[in-house]
Parts: structure tokens; sequence; C-alpha cells
């Protein structure tokens, strides 16, 4: 696969951009790496804050490199935060946090027979907006354009790099990092909530959560650690 980077500084949403490029027939390897969006997208329909400060940045890769795509993502930016001094830790499915704050987040979405994965991290933000200053975190807080491009450049190796790896390699990893395990958390399924015990985690992925009496196997979906 022929890898190219293209820079913005502005940009809509790099995922919304390499969308456009897949549907006009665009080869996998294409990289879109933004300074900034004006129009940042997050999962389940959300926004994401994309001020300058992080690296937002989208891979357009074969669909059957998808396969546990998002948990490769995680590991790759966890990887690339061990490399950098953090001690990040994933927040099921796909959250990666530092000191209990989301410092990344990623969205996969399919395209055709292609995929397009998203992931933004926030490296040297200096401040953030009031609805997320409690639960949101930089890696550095003074403006840094050389940060974010050394981010940038281990990122894209990392990620590479576990595409490559043997998915036992990077379940362990994984499930080694995850904090949500043997937590009581709250899961949301949409427009619902209910407390639960998170058990485990499937060599699928999915999480083991025990309500009342009940286990059951969550595959998507949303759950927040209960402060105790
Ligand atoms: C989430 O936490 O809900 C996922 C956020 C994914 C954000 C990244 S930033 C780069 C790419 N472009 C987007 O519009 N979204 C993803």
């Amino acid at each position: 696969m022929k890898i190219q980077i293209n820079h913005y500084t502005t940009i809509d949403s790099t995922n919304s951009a390499l969308k456009q490029r897949a549907l006009e027939g665009c080869q996998s390897g294409l990289i879109i790496s933004a300074l900034n969006q004006t129009q940042g997208r997050g999962r389940l329909g959300r926004s994401f804050s994309s001020a300058p400060g992080g690296l937002y940045i989208s891979f357009l890769l074969d669909l059957d490199q998808s396969f546990l795509l998002t948990a490769k993502a995680a590991v790759a930016v966890s990887l690339t935060l061990d490399s950098l001094g953090f001690s990040p830790s994933i927040k099921w499915l796909n959250d990666i946090k530092i000191n209990n704050k989301k410092v990344c987040g990623i969205l996969a979405e399919a395209v055709k027979n292609q995929v397009v994965l998203g992931i933004g991290l926030n490296v040297c933000k200096e401040s953030f907006d009031e609805s997320l200053k409690d639960i949101a975190c930089s890696l550095y807080d003074k403006y840094d354009l050389s940060l974010i491009k050394k981010t940038e450049t281990l990122l894209i190796e990392n990620l590479f790099k576990v595409l490559t790896l043997d998915n036992n390699a990077v379940f362990d990893y994984y499930k080694a990092h995850l904090s949500t395990l043997n937590k009581e958390i709250t899961v949301y399924q949409w427009p619902n909530s209910y407390p639960a015990f998170a058990l485990d985690l499937t060599e699928d992925y999915h999480l083991v959560v025990k309500k009342d009496d009940q286990i059951i196997e969550l595959s998507t979906g949303e759950v927040s650690i209960r402060d105790r």
C-alpha cells in the first residue's frame, strides 16, 4: 500500500474529506491530517471539539484491515502515548484517557469496500470549553506545532505497525490497558441506561457485564465508570 499524506491547516472534517475521496475512487493509503476542523465529528452523531492544538487525522484503509480496526487504533494511540512518556488507559470501546480524562477519540466509518479511520488527539491544547474542561485533557498545555508533527509521525508509524501485528498481541495489549474492567459502570443504550459491573472482555472485544443477576455481552454502545 502506497502511503500519501495530505496536510491541511483547516478542514471541515478529515473523515468527511477522506470519505469523499474514497467515493471518488481514491486508493487505500491516503491520509488526511489537519490542525483544526470546523465540523469535527464524533461517534453516535456527536460533534468533536477540534480547535487548534489537536491532531486530527484520518486514514483510508482496505476493509479487510478493519477487523477490530478501532481496537487496533486504540492500541496504536496508546503505544504512541506510552513512547512519549504518558500512561494511557483505554475506556471501552475506544476512548483513550490519561488520569481518567479523555485525550483521544476514534471514529471508523465504512465506505463501500474501504474504511475511513479517524483519530482526534489533544496534543497541545491550551484550554477547553467549559463543558469539556473536567472530562478532557491534553498531552501538553502549550501550543507547539513541532510536538503535533512529532506525535503525528509516531502515530502513523505505530498504526501501520499494529496493523501487521498478530490479533492476540493486539488483544493482550488492549486488555492490559483497559480501565473499564472490574468496575461499577453505567451502560447507555439509547434511550435507556442501567447500572452494571464490568466483568470481562471477549476475544471479539465485547464487554461482558453483570446486570442484577443477568450476564450481558455488549458489542456496541457507551459505558461510563461510576465514581464510588
Ligand atoms: C469520539 O470520541 O466520539 C470519536 C471522535 C473522532 C474524532 C476524529 S478527529 C479526526 C476525524 N475527523 C472527524 O471528523 N472525526 C475524527
